[in-house]
């Protein structure tokens, strides 16, 4: 069985495992496992011989007399502690990314960039050893962590993950044969640059994701995946989180939450020759009012044609009709003069 396999995650600890320690106060700390070494805090230490052949989920007590518990670090665990020399993906995004991008055993994805290799590696999870994940970063400093990072989850260089040091628009059409990429996935400053090479590297039918932090990047490139042709009408959501504290009766949701991490938008490559249909749908009240039309009845919005102004239409703000403006005005009552 191959290290990625689930042999590497089973069975009593061995030499090399990482494994995580959790003293009395839930204080975590990750070491790996070499014989003769020592575990040291500023009271006691534990032998690392100690945890050898121990199974997975024992305890051990320090020469202080101080308990912690020892576990193998779950993929979320390892990625919150590992090495990162840029921002990573963080658990709760990469499960939506795998989940919402449809990211399935065997599938062909092509990643960018790989930062810190949070994201690849739930990647690679999801596709496993019969998948390919192509993975584009234009620096090499940030591949290496990258690559060092996998190789101490996985225990050697997972099989099906190629790691490209350039920038995707450069290097992806050397990489991969048109139309042989299952799905794409974009963490980066400016997925808009990318959309050229990322359509012609997809399957018809296949997914781009985009993780990006700011809403005004958002905005941009889902007017750009509009605004391409080649694509479905994007869609955009956030995730959040919110753990709770669970103690007798004080159960409730804990003080401190990741109020924010990033959006996620979607996308799928329609066939080639194929242009979107024109998106069909109710105008907003405020849009109706402006154009003197309280109907319902739906209106064409040409893809990008609703934002070329920064009007409160086009933000989505309802905004109330000259009629009833007027209406409005009429029932102000003028100020009784002294
Ligand atoms: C936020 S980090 C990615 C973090 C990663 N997803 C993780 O979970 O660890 C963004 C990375 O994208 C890289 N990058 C930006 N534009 C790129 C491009 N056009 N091609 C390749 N890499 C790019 C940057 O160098 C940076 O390392």
């Amino acid at each position: 069985m191959s290290a990625t396999g689930s042999a590497y995650r089973r069975g009593p600890f061995r030499e090399g495992d990482r494994v995580q320690l959790t003293d009395p106060k839930g204080r975590l700390h990750t070491i790996t496992l070499t014989p003769g070494k020592q575990f040291h805090t500023h009271r006691g230490h534990v032998k690392h011989d100690d945890l050898i052949g121990a199974p997975d989920g024992s305890t051990i007590t320090n020469t202080a007399g101080t308990e912690y518990l020892a576990l193998r670090p779950l993929l979320s665990d390892y990625v919150m502690s590992m090495p990162r020399g840029a921002a990573v993906v963080y658990p709760k995004d990469a499960g939506q990314i795998v989940t919402m991008a449809d990211v399935f055993p065997g599938a062909v994805v092509v990643e960018a960039g790989v930062g810190s290799g949070a994201l690849s590696m739930s990647l690679l999870r999801a596709v496993g050893e019969s998948g390919a994940v192509h993975s584009f970063e234009r620096r090499a400093d940030f591949a290496e962590i990258a690559k060092a990072n996998a190789r101490a989850f996985f225990g050697e260089d997972h099989p099906a993950w190629t790691v490209t040091v350039g920038d995707l628009v450069e290097s992806l059409p050397s990489a991969v044969e048109p139309g042989s990429v299952d799905r794409v996935v974009l963490d980066m400053l400016a997925p808009w640059e990318c959309l050229e090479v990322v359509a012609e590297a997809l399957a018809p039918g296949g997914v781009l994701i985009c993780y990006v932090a700011t809403a005004t990047q958002l905005s941009k490139v889902a007017e750009a995946m509009r605004d391409f042709g080649t694509f479905t009408e994007p869609e955009a959501w956030e995730s959040l989180v919110r753990g709770w504290h669970l103690e007798g009766l004080a159960v409730r949701p804990q003080h401190r939450m990741h109020g924010h991490t990033g959006f996620l938008i979607t996308t799928r490559r329609l066939a080639p020759g194929i242009t979107p249909p024109m998106r069909k749908r109710r105008p907003g009240k405020g849009y109706a009012a402006q154009e003197g039309d309280e109907s319902t009845a739906p209106a064409e919005v040409p893809p990008g044609a609703d934002d070329a102004e920064w009007t409160s239409e086009a933000l989505g703000e309802r905004v109330a009709s000259e009629k009833k403006m007027r209406k409005l005005a009429r029932g102000v009552v003028p100020p009784t003069p002294r």
